[in-house]
Parts: C-alpha cells; structure tokens; sequence
C-alpha cells in the first residue's frame, strides 16, 4: 500500500533524568513515536506521588503529567521489595531512611533491619510499573521484576539505590557490579520497558 511517512506521536517521558530517558527511548525505537523530556515542558511541580502501590504512583505520573503537558504520557515507578520486610521499602523505597535520605543512608536501614536475617531469608526483588496514558482511553500498564537477595555488606561501585546490596546468584554479582547496559538488559525496568514495547506496538497498529 503506497503511504507518506506516518507522523510521529510526541510521547512525554515522566522524569527528567537523561539516562532513564535515552533507556526508554532506545526500548521505543521501533514505534512511531518522538520522545520528550519533561524537561522541555519549563516548571512543572512535581506530581503527588502518594499511591499505596507501584502500579497507583505510576498513573497518578502519567495522568498528572499528561494533563499538564497536553502530550500523551509514560511514567514509571519502581522500588525494592523485600521478603522478611513484608515487601518493604516498596513504595517508601526512595525515602526508606526519611524525606532527604540518600542512597547509604538508606542502605544503612536496609542492612540494619535485616541483621538478624538469615541469607536464605533475604530473598528480594526490584519491581517496575510503566503507565501510558492518552487523551480520555483506558491506560496502558506494564510491569517487569528483578529477583535477588540482599548481601549483608556493600559490593560494587556502580548503578545507584540498593544497587550494591542487591545480589544476583546467577550472575554471581551485585547490580553495581555489572555494567549498564547488562543491567538494563536483566532489571524490572529493561523487563517492563519490553512488556510496554509490544503493548504500545499494539495500540500504535
Ligand atoms: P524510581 O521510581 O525510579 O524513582 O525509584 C524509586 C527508588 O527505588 C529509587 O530511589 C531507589 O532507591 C529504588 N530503585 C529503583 N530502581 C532501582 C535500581 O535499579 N537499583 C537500585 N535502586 C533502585
């Protein structure tokens, strides 16, 4: 069928942080769509993310933003579950140790409240929801998991979070061990940015 290139649909990424967004953009590469940086949208205030799940933070970022930016939206929103903590830091996972708490301070909790746990208890995985939204249509929702145990000292320098306290046994390795894109290519966001992909190939046909 003959056909002038399709235009591409402008997709608002919910974040403002260059690597998520090149990650996504890469994931996204085969679809008809351009890929923005909230960036490029000026002050926008920061959505209220106070959902009691991934999957609520999620859409509550991509309906906010999608209404603020008058684009369609993806967002996405992760964190840590652990076994023996009932699946806590969960949506705490950022402000585990308190609002302005950084990476150690929260690893220093973690380590903290898993002392008396055995390693075959420490069981945990990274847990990934990506909401899409446009106009008034239902959204589409996507999720991915990174299965590990949580070490009971730091290895590795790289990645960010709990990176260097979350083992992979297969890998015989902490996720700030590896290298990034053998990260991306194993995390809950490399396997909810896959899901989404073949979702959004869907709704694009
Ligand atoms: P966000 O939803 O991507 O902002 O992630 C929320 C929090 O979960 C981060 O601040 C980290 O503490 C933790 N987290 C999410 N993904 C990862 C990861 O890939 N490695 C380590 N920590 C992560």
């Amino acid at each position: 069928m003959e056909g002038g290139p399709r235009a591409l649909k402008e997709i608002v990424i919910a974040s403002k942080n260059t690597g998520k967004i090149a990650e996504i953009a890469a994931a996204l590469k085969h679809l008809p769509v351009k890929v923005l940086s909230l960036a490029e949208f000026g002050e926008i205030p920061e959505a209220v993310e106070d959902g009691a799940t991934f999957l609520e933070n999620a859409l509550i970022k991509a309906r906010y933003y999608a209404a603020r930016t008058g684009k369609a939206c993806l967002a996405d929103d992760s964190g840590l579950e652990v076994d023996a903590l009932q699946g806590a830091p969960g949506v705490y996972s950022a402000r585990y140790a308190g609002e302005n708490a950084i990476d150690a301070d929260n690893n220093r909790k973690l380590l903290a409240a898993l002392s008396h746990v055995q390693p075959a208890e420490r069981t945990a995985r990274f847990r990934c929801v990506l909401a899409f939204v446009d106009d008034q249509k239902p959204a589409i929702t996507a999720d991915g998991t990174c299965e590990g145990v949580i070490l009971e000292e730091l290895r590795g320098a790289g990645g960010f979070g709990y990176d260097p306290l979350f083992y992979i046994p297969d890998l015989d390795r902490t996720l700030a061990e590896i290298a990034l894109a053998e990260k991306n290519a194993i995390s809950h966001r490399g396997a909810a940015l896959r899901n989404m992909a073949v979702r959004l190939q869907e709704y694009f046909r």
